[in-house]
């Protein structure tokens, strides 16, 4: 990293994504530039070689084609030094038998980030539930590098990894068709659309063929 006085901040929703430069198991990663035009996927871990984070590594690197498939990049983080980031990956790789998986490859990047200065810029060490180490955050990127989504897990809970591509495929749905996305909404599930912003937009939605409205701000479609 090149500063390592960064203050503790807390990135928002909508705020563009903050910049850094760090060393990563593939390499120097200048962040977000180095993924201009994707959509990224910046998630920490509490420690190399623990139990749950390994199990999440896992279900990440099993997921990383699908979510390639959805021009998302996933970019792992810890506290930890780029030797420890490399024997734990073989480790996975060689070693690790959960839940019907075995020998898989860990196919993403893990930015080392000894100094914490990441970690203190992305708002990801949460000194009540650690001090030394990161929460589960996942920050979600558009690829105009805003923020648009922003999950934080505890250390004794895994993430749940269809939420996370849930959030991903949402985001992407509602951008390209302009619509909101209802409680517990999945792909092929009704959109909402908007609220009505005139009376005109409501008398046109309820006339309109395909939708349906409970009420005139509770208007739903199907893709
Ligand atoms: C785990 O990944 O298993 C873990 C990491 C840090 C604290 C507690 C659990």
């Amino acid at each position: 990293m090149e500063n390592n006085n960064t203050c503790w901040t807390m990135p928002r929703i909508g705020d563009q994504a903050p910049e850094f430069r760090a060393m990563t198991t593939h390499g120097k990663l200048n962040f977000p530039q180095d993924y201009a035009g994707k959509w990224k996927i910046l998630f920490s871990h509490p420690a190399d070689f623990t139990p749950v984070c390994t199990t999440e590594f896992i279900s990440f690197a099993n997921m990383q084609k699908e979510f390639e498939e959805l021009n998302t990049q996933l970019v792992g983080l810890s506290v930890d030094s780029l030797s420890s980031h490399i024997a734990w990956v073989r480790n996975i790789e060689e070693k690790i038998e959960w839940d019907g998986n075995k020998n898989v490859k860990i196919g993403f990047p893990i930015i080392v980030d000894l100094s914490k200065a990441v970690s203190k810029l992305y708002g990801m060490i949460m000194p009540g539930e650690a001090n030394n180490a990161c929460v589960r955050a996942v920050f979600f990127i558009d690829p105009a590098d805003k923020i648009r989504a922003i999950i934080y897990y505890p250390l004794v809970l895994g993430r749940n990894f269809e939420e996370i591509k849930r959030v991903i495929v949402g985001l992407q749905t509602a951008d390209k068709h302009d619509v909101a996305l209802p409680a517990n909404w999945t792909p092929g599930k009704e959109v909402v659309l908007h609220y009505p912003t005139t009376t005109e937009d409501v008398e046109k939605r309820c006339a309109e063929e395909g939708i349906t409205c409970s009420e005139w701000y509770l208007c739903t479609k199907k893709l």
